[in-house]
């Protein structure tokens, strides 16, 4: 029987595959690579933001899978999103312009804002003299108008605490289809799954493997003892299972690696389980929020003096 966490539906009707590639950090001159290798392994999720700062590459890549027919764009689910010095409703069809044509696509699958924190346009270091005062609401009506032009067939959020998702469901007149946010068994994100659930909202998770902005290894997983554990009983890898039990509570998973072996070991997580017993386990993990985005925290600068504000009391 086909497994049914391959995809999850979004509340526009669309599939979106449980499994995505993650980008970020992924050097140009090896994310081609790893896009290639992801999609001869079975992937049809590719998570790029601007910021990256390699969706040129990806797009070369992506022209070159099409052209040599090994997949096709429409079974292919591509994400983006809006940085945080392009919030401006006027500035913000133009920077999905420059995203989709560094990708050299005609639309994105996904657009999300990717923090609730905005900058001053064309600010390109995180200092905290370019932090301006975040307006939602107004750029969120931008990215509705980009829905209606067919250039992303959805949009959403990225890094909005429960406070923030729920203050956006209120007013948007196109409620966001994803909130893409820290989530791995290290930090589970227990109540803003809920409220994701009973609003229709698909939580989707970054850093599922429990790396963070501020090291490359995985720690999460490497040193957690309940994954190593669960890990031995099933013959997988701590990695398989922390990906897995993201499946298992309803919310698509973005693992980044640029490793081939490690990108198709992270692709190995359907048509097995972890048991009911084995999932209670997880609520013995510690939870640490490791994106903390001291960055966009200020006395002075932007909309938030402290994290506590920042993530409205979810840290
Ligand atoms: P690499 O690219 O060399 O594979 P996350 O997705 O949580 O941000 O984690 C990404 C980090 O975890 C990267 O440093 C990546 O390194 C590493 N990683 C990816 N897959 C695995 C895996 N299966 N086991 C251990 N580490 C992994």
């Amino acid at each position: 029987m086909a497994d049914e966490f391959r995809f999850f539906k979004v509340n526009t009707g669309a599939r979106i595959p449980s499994v995505g590639l993650g980008t970020y950090k992924a050097a140009p001159g090896v994310v081609g690579e790893a896009i290639f290798l992801a999609i001869k392994a079975g992937y049809r999720h590719i998570d790029c933001a601007q910021r990256y700062d390699n969706e040129k590459e990806i797009g070369v890549t992506l022209r070159k899978l099409f052209e040599d027919g090994i997949v096709k764009r429409e079974d292919l689910w591509i994400t983006s999103k809006l940085w945080c010095s392009d919030h401006a409703p006027e500035d913000v069809p133009l920077a999905l312009n420059r995203t989709l044509n560094d990708l050299q696509l005609d639309y994105v699958d996904l657009y999300l804002m990717h923090w609730p924190v905005s900058m001053k346009k064309g600010s390109v270091e995180l200092e905290p003299e370019n932090l301006t005062k975040v307006d939602v609401p107004s750029t969120w009506r931008a990215m509705e108008s980009l829905y209606h032009t067919g250039k992303a067939g959805a949009i959403g959020v990225s890094n909005f605490s429960s406070k923030k998702l729920s203050d956006l469901l209120d007013t948007a007149r196109i409620p966001p289809a994803v909130n893409q946010v820290e989530c791995h068994p290290s930090w589970q994100q227990a109540r803003l799954h809920e409220l994701c659930r009973t609003r229709g909202v698909h939580l989707s998770g970054y850093s599922p493997l429990g790396s963070s902005a501020s090291t490359t290894a995985a720690i999460g997983v490497r040193n957690n003892p309940t994954l190593n554990t669960v890990a031995e009983k099933l013959g997988k890898t701590p990695a398989q299972v922390a990906l897995r039990w993201g499946l298992q509570m309803g919310h698509s998973v973005l693992p980044k690696s640029t490793n081939e072996k490690r990108i198709k070991e992270n692709f190995d997580v359907f048509d097995w389980s972890i048991p009911q017993d084995l999932c209670a386990k997880f609520s013995e993990i510690h939870q640490v929020r490791l994106t903390q985005g001291a960055t966009f925290v200020h006395q002075t600068f932007g909309s938030y003096k402290t994290l506590d504000e920042l993530w409205d009391g979810e840290i």
